[in-house]
């Protein structure tokens, strides 16, 4: 081994079992290298302060290092090897019965195979050498363990968790392990965590092993060890094939609760149509409404159409994602409980709203839902049985009762959204990639003219020009001081219909803003669009401007919260759902059809996949189904799910999804060569930016480091057959209907695989993180930031303006969301925005060891990673300190902490998990 010293120590090993210290140093493990027969060279992992031996043998250490030890071997007596098990059994959901109850023709017994199985686990190993008499791979023989007579930790035993050693007789020129196969012979699916054997070989399982009963086939589990395809030992070969084909399926029946079959299939499973035609949705993904796609279930078509998939009974069933996908433990708890504590809540508001004849307009009722807040009238409630019988008649408990959001803790009390505070927010709030640098004056739209009027905007010079602080409109377009929320071409095509629904009123709105010379952002004015009426080809414009008096201070509210619901649906739709959620769907269903768990970006990918296609189906179930949440809570209504369609047609773009790239898009900033990311910001204080950057160069230079040592050279990665399927198949049929698009990168060099995996991970990680974990503390107040908008501004002309003239306060708030509808889709937004207590952080490096054992430069690659990772929260906390930082830092200004790596448990408003996990 390079550089490493001659060691002066050697280890003998008695015939009996024993353990001795070979090594305590706390620094990386390295390689092995395991073959039995002669004397041979083992590299010890150096975090084995301890191992177990139990055959005659001698060690002795020849080298080492800081790192590494090397180990001559005489294992010419091997035998037995010792394989430490840990398995666990769900106390959730026994599967098995459920499906042999719902499924009895799929799992009738098999009783000539009964006859002859033996109670347990059966384990053999595989070698990575061919028999060179047969040519098939070396194999042990089978070793049968009834782990449930094993003794076991009590505490582990009341988890489910148990431990136990399985010996597996091996010849003496088996040579090196390179997998295990895996046979369930319980009536009980059971989950293998791992298996260590002797120690150095590591199989991280991570998957449910359903009985023989139901599943014939033994599971295949590698050694972690990466391989090329093309290095794979000859032993491996075919068993990294058949998983991969296992995986895949053949695309056809009902995929049930127990299978692992990853597939696609575009989204007609949204609406109900056996209910009637309210409940029908399109079908998303395809010509008319391009989508990306979903994991295939296979369920039948409905009654009535049969291009749509039929719906499931959400109370006793779920929407099948493959069985390793399925949310359990601490996560499928903490949602099941978020789910009633989110029911419990509803509960006050409801029975307020069917006391009161119409929608609360008053602001104590908003702040009473709040710990901590004034206590609510509550003579309307009095005598209410249900409120009786849980014997909360005389005052709301704490239970009851949401958290107070961050942005209204810090004492800023108004029933709407302060300008500066909607400035502040485009850059440091929940939303923080919409906003534009303004590049033409007026705006332009892109929407065909002939059907939705001229493309120019309403908005003049004489709007604006008071507040550029001198400049004319062209210097402060020049000097880069003006910028822009411009939702008008997503909403427009969509306004007709959006707006013919009961209780929901949306213009397509436009907020000019000015870069003041504090650096924050002050809007400036807003320009509201209805379409055309009457076949006029003359939309309905209005520009509001800052407030000078009593009616002008109104209007502008009642725009700011316009804007506010504009966003909303942008920022749940279009940059949650389809960019984060729905994008990396395919990408995810690919990786697991076409890339072995052998492979290094399997390997690299794997824990930013975590628990996202369960997600996905959950949100299928609940959000954006018909007359889901998104529909229910969000202006669009039942057309949310097109308007996103509309945005991945028009405006997608995977090349450019990645911060850097997406900033440019935007013309927040400009590409500098000299700057520490290759771009300069045009707004210096721009939080989500400027620590974003930090996490993305983070993780482009781990991902460059890791592309680089599995990937040497080009033609690697053009002829790595596994890699090129991957990528291909997620863009032709998982981003099907964009797959035409010439702006997919091509993937022919380690440079393009590292803008590739960089992005991805970025999306999975940081990006999710910062539109996620905001929604509640920036949503929960109703009043401030509405998700739909029940009135349009009322017009002098109009019978509702005396009304607007005498209350404009109660038509502000009747214009919002009622207090049922807000505690609806604060519950939902609460839950949501939380993180679990099993949650898995960027730069957490905690299974790499096993994971990469052997390679110490990956090893060290994640290690300077995550220290990069460590010394970017304390990076961000010293920003948020800085007052001279004002949109992140100031008098009732909330810290930003959307993109700080760690979290604890719960609704934080921070932390960012390393996958879309909720
Ligand atoms: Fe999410």
């Amino acid at each position: 081994m390079a550089g490493a010293k001659n060691m002066l120590a050697s280890f003998s090993f008695p015939h009996k079992e024993m353990k001795t210290t070979i090594n305590t140093l706390p620094v990386y493990p390295l390689n092995y290298q395991y073959v039995s027969g002669k004397t041979t060279t083992f590299t010890i992992p150096s975090f084995h302060s301890s191992c177990k031996w139990k055959t005659g043998c001698n060690l002795k250490v020849v080298k080492t290092s800081m790192a590494m030890e090397e180990v001559k071997v005489d294992a010419s007596s091997f035998s037995k090897l010792t394989a430490t098990v840990s398995i666990r059994i769900s106390k959730e959901v026994n599967l098995v019965k459920k499906m042999i109850k719902s499924f009895p023709w799929l799992y009738s017994r098999n009783d000539s195979l009964d006859k002859f199985v033996v109670k347990g686990i059966g384990f053999q190993l595989v070698s990575t050498q061919l028999d060179p008499s047969t040519m098939k791979p070396k194999m042990s023989k089978e070793s049968v363990k009834e782990w449930s007579k094993c003794t076991t930790d009590e505490k582990d035993n009341d988890r489910g968790c148990f431990t136990f050693e399985v010996e597996l007789v091996i010849d003496a020129d088996f040579g090196e392990p390179g997998a295990i196969l895996v046979r369930n012979n319980y009536e009980e699916e059971l989950y293998l965590d791992a298996i260590s054997l002797e120690g150095f070989f590591h199989f991280s399982c991570n998957s449910w092993i359903q009985p023989a009963q139901t599943s014939k086939q033994r599971r295949i589990f590698f050694a972690n060890k990466v391989y090329l395809p093309c290095q794979t030992p000859k032993g491996l070969r075919d068993l990294r094939a058949k998983e991969l084909n296992n995986k895949r399926g053949d695309g056809n029946g009902l995929r049930l609760p127990s299978e692992r079959i990853y597939d696609y299939d575009v989204y007609n499973d949204l609406g109900d149509p056996d209910k009637g035609a309210k409940h029908a949705r399109p079908t998303l993904g395809g010509e008319r409404n391009p989508h990306p796609r979903r994991c295939r279930t296979g369920r039948p078509s409905s009654s009535t159409d049969e291009t749509m998939e039929k719906r499931i009974d959400t109370l006793i069933s779920s929407i099948y994602v493959p069985r390793d996908e399925v949310l359990e433990g601490a996560r499928r708890t903490e949602f099941l409980i978020g789910t009633w504590k989110g029911l419990l809540r509803n509960i006050p508001p409801l029975v307020a709203t069917s006391r009161k004849s119409e929608i609360s307009r008053d602001l104590s009722d908003v702040a009473g839902l709040y710990k901590g807040a004034p206590q609510v009238d509550q003579t309307s409630l009095k005598g209410f049985g249900l409120l009786n019988f849980l014997d909360i008649s005389g005052y709301i408990k704490e239970i009851f009762k949401f958290e107070t959001p961050k942005n209204i803790l810090s004492g800023d009390t108004t029933s709407y959204v302060r300008d500066d505070e909607l400035g502040r927010q485009t850059l440091a709030g929940m939303n923080p990639i919409s906003i534009e640098r303004l590049r033409v004056f007026p705006p332009v739209s892109k929407l065909d003219p002939s059907i939705y009027g001229p493309s120019e905007s309403n908005l003049k010079e004489e709007h604006i020009i008071g507040h550029l602080n001198g400049l004319s409109v062209q210097q402060a377009i020049d000097e880069n001081k003006l910028f822009i929320l411009d939702y008008h071409d997503i909403y427009l095509p969509f306004l007709e219909r959006i707006n013919a629904q009961e209780g929901r009123k949306a213009y397509g709105t436009r907020t000019i803003f000015y870069l003041t010379t504090m650096g924050t952002l002050n809007p400036i004015a807003i320009e509201l669009s209805l379409p055309p009426k009457d076949g006029s080809n003359i939309p309905s414009r209005q520009v509001l401007t800052p407030p000078v008096d009593a009616t002008t201070n109104w209007l502008w509210q009642l725009g700011k919260a316009h804007v506010c619901s504009n966003e909303a649906g942008v920022h749940q739709l279009i940059h949650h759902w389809l960019r984060a959620h729905a994008c990396m769907e395919p990408f995810i269903i690919a990786t697991h059809r076409h890339l072995s768990s052998l492979h290094p970006v399997f390997k690299l990918l794997n824990p930013h996949m975590r628990h996202t296609l369960a997600i996905n189906a959950t949100a299928r179930e609940s959000l954006i189904c018909a007359e889901g949440t998104i529909e229910r809570d969000f202006s669009p209504g039942k057309y949310s799910m097109e308007m996103a369609c509309a945005a991945y047609r028009d405006w997608w773009r995977f090349d450019l999804e990645g911060l850097p790239a997406d900033l440019v898009r935007r013309g927040m900033a400009i590409p500098d060569e000299s700057k520490p990311h290759g771009i300069r910001l045009l707004i210096e204080d721009y939080p989500y930016a400027n620590d974003g950057l930090l996490i993305w160069s983070a993780i482009q230079e781990l991902v460059l480091s890791y592309v680089n040592h599995y990937y040497p050279e080009e033609n690697v990665v053009i002829s790595d057959k596994e890699l090129q399927s991957w990528y291909s198949e997620a863009i032709n049929v998982g981003h099907a209907d964009l797959r035409e698009a010439n702006w997919w990168p091509k993937l022919c060099t380690p440079n393009k695989l590292t803008e590739i995996l960089t992005i991805l991970i970025w999306i999975s990680s940081a990006q999710h993180a910062s539109l996620n974990f905001g929604q509640y503390h920036y949503g929960g107040y109703v009043p401030k930031r509405p998700p739909l908008m029940q009135k349009l501004i009322p017009q002098e002309h109009e019978l509702e303006y005396a009304y607007f003239m005498g209350d404009p306060q109660g038509y502000f708030l009747a214009s919002l969301p009622s207090l049922f509808q807000s505690t609806k889709y604060m519950a939902v937004i609460d839950i949501i925005s939380a993180h679990s207590r099993d949650e898995s952080y960027i730069g957490e490096i905690k299974d790499v060891i096993t994971n990469w054992s052997g390679e110490p430069n990956i090893i060290k690659a994640f290690y300077r990673f995550s220290m990069k990772i460590k010394s970017i929260e304390d990076e961000i906390k010293r920003r948020n300190a800085d007052m001279r930082l004002r949109n992140r830092c100031g008098v009732g200004v909330p810290p930003y902490e959307l993109l700080i790596p760690t979290s604890k448990p719960g609704v934080t408003g921070r932390g960012v998990p390393n996958s879309i996990t909720v």
